[in-house]
């Protein structure tokens, strides 16, 4: 039977149900998706869900500028500017780094001296972690096995400090699937494609550690009000 854990709610209408009730407090997810699917919108979503309850999060953004970031929230009415002097975000701007220096390499270890350096500073307790994408994160060392080692030791001090984290990462273009989804507790796929004239957008929960979960593909829409998955409708 499955122990009674934390769930973090979505805030994606339609995403809870079909997790079997929110993610599980203190793991880690990984949101795969083409150009354009909504990874950033996706993760935007999760954090002004936590807002509601009080929760603190950090947003790494790593392929927009903190304005960029800023200003597509605003336009779906979520206002991370207010969010952020109210002491609920902290936006750390690693694309501003890697656009002025671009031979600097984002690693694992910078990622974690500027996560520590955010919570300590300020002796926050952070329940939710954006990191969007971190496939811009450079993982590779010397070997594989030692940027296993490093996500592990990262995800592990993630998890005890109670942090739920979203990751988002494109979608492999000829292998069928990344490392990073072995290593994470769940993997959702966004997918988009042309039917004649329409945008088809599925969501499919490609694995999910520890519990239960709808199987089927679900069609979702991104409206004025962010992502909305529709897990009872029919794709087609
Ligand atoms: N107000 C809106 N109404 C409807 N759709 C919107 C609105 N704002 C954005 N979108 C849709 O959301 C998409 C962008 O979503 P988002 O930036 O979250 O995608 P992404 O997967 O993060 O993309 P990238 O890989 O480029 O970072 C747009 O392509 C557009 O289709
Ligand atoms: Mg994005």
């Amino acid at each position: 039977m499955e122990k009674k854990q934390e769930r973090l709610s979505s805030g994606i209408s339609g995403l809870d149900e079909m997790l079997g009730g929110g993610f599980l407090a203190g793991r880690n997810y990984l949101v795969i998706g083409e150009p354009g699917t909504g990874k950033t919108t996706f993760c935007t979503q999760f954090v002004f869900e936590g807002f509601l309850r009080n929760e603190k999060a950090i947003f790494i953004t790593l392929d927009q500028t903190k304005n960029e970031l800023l200003s597509d929230m605003i336009f779906f009415g979520w206002d991370f500017v207010d969010k952020q002097a109210e002491g609920l975000l902290t936006i750390l701007d690693f694309y501003d780094i890697l656009s002025l220096e671009p031979s600097i390499k984002i690693t694992i270890g910078s990622l974690e001296r500027g996560l520590r350096q955010a919570t300590q500073e300020e002796e926050i307790k952070i329940d939710r972690l954006v990191i969007d994408p971190v496939s811009a994160i450079d993982i590779g060392y010397e070997s594989e096995t030692s940027s296993r080692t490093e996500i592990f030791k990262l995800f592990r001090s993630l998890g005890e400090m109670d942090i739920t984290t979203l990751l988002t990462s494109e979608k492999p273009y000829k292998t069928s699937f990344l490392p990073l989804e072995y290593v994470t507790s769940g993997v959702i796929v966004l997918t988009n494609f042309r039917k004649e004239e329409s945008l088809i957008r599925i969501l499919e929960i490609r694995k999910m550690r520890g519990t239960k979960f709808n199987e089927k593909l679900a069609p979702y829409k991104i409206t004025e009000k962010g992502i909305e998955v529709f897990p009872d409708q029919k794709i087609f």
